[in-house]
């Protein structure tokens, strides 16, 4: 039985990083962390018990399954040769264990955020690359409850390190790896994107941020209500290795900056211990091409409302926004 991995996402500030000089953070902030975090921890694992009391791991499981079939079944039909890819798996590749992610307190949405993206389960699009499939369970750290109708934000760089949406990246208009997905009766989310690659100055890593009692529009954008959570998460450093040796990944030749040395990553770990801010992945067959499973829980303060800020831009989805081009100091993306 693995241990349930317990992550902490975008503990950081992240307008530090996006600037590319972080002030030094403030002892009163980093105490108030902390006091969050042993909170957030203690709630989390009261809440693995209730939640396993209540046949939610056993449903989640069910729905992860049924995801997982579905995406096969399509990468089959993809696929040039059917045994190209693996056949459909019955076997729970997380064992049973919930890897669970601890809301922070402080975070803000680094330079490359876009509100009013597209509301849809695969934000691929045509990008190229390994396909992750992300599970998701979002509930109330206050009751452990698990909360329907949260609309969970994605975004992330392509293969080669390229924000979609940005007139800095020359991808206004684009909307691929960015998307909305609503929250079922489960608390569950299931997303279809792509392993992220990678840019200049940051391990490779991908945000998500909750977004509670907005509402969409006539033209189908969200907006609105609280957002009680901002966050970035992390993958194996052997794992980023594994798929940045392949194509695409393999022709940014922008130098890697691993996990040990990534500024949010690092800055996470000094304050977290004892937690993990990297998604518990499993590969869906031998290959890289049969696509990998990421599982993710997150624990939310449904009293806290936090700011995207001024850094970040309008989405594609409806809008000819200029996006918030990033400003300086940690590299420009290759484009
Ligand atoms: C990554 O995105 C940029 C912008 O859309 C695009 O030019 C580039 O070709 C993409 N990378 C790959 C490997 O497709
Ligand atoms: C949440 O914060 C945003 C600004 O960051 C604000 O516009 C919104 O009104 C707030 N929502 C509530 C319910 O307080």
């Amino acid at each position: 039985m693995v241990n349930p991995s317990i992550l902490i996402t975008g503990i950081l500030a992240l307008a530090s990083v996006a600037l590319g000089h972080g002030a030094a953070e403030t002892e009163a902030g980093i105490e108030a962390r902390n006091v969050h975090v042993a909170n957030a921890r203690r709630s989390i694992e009261a809440c693995q018990n209730k939640l396993k009391a209540r046949s939610i791991e056993n449903r989640r499981k069910i729905k992860r399954d049924a995801f997982v079939k579905r995406y096969q079944k399509q990468n089959q039909k993809r696929a040039a040769t059917a045994t190209a890819v693996a056949a459909a798996t019955t076997v729970d590749p997380f064992n049973g264990a919930i890897p669970t992610c601890v809301l922070a307190p402080e975070e803000e949405i680094g330079p490359y955020y876009l509100s009013g993206e597209l509301i849809r389960d695969d934000i691929r699009e045509d990008e190229p690359g390994v396909d992750m499939l992300l599970d998701v369970q979002v509930f109330d750290v206050s009751t452990c409850q698990v909360i329907p109708n949260v609309m969970l934000d994605f975004w992330s760089c392509n293969s080669t390190g390229v924000y979609s949406g940005f007139s800095a990246e020359n991808t206004l208009g684009e909307t691929q790896l960015r998307g909305l997905v609503e929250s079922d009766e489960d608390g569950i989310v299931q997303v279809l994107t792509k392993f992220p690659g990678h840019y200049g100055g940051r391990a490779t890593h991908l945000h998500l941020i909750a977004h509670i009692g907005g509402s969409i529009s006539s033209t189908g954008t969200y907006s609105g209500g609280t957002i009680p959570h901002i966050g970035q998460v992390f993958f194996e450093q052997s794992l980023i290795s594994e798929v940045e040796a392949t194509s695409p990944y393999n022709t940014n030749t922008v130098a890697i900056t691993l996990n040990s040395v990534d500024r949010v990553f690092t800055e996470q770990a000094s304050v977290t211990a004892g937690y993990s801010d990297v998604v518990t992945i499993k590969k869906l067959g031998s290959a890289l091409s049969d696509g990998l499973l990421g599982a993710i829980s997150i624990g939310l303060d449904l009293t806290a409302n936090k700011s995207t800020g001024s850094g970040s831009g309008t989405g594609t989805g409806t809008v000819t926004g200029a996006g918030g081009a990033p400003t300086g100091g940690m590299g420009a993306p290759p484009s």
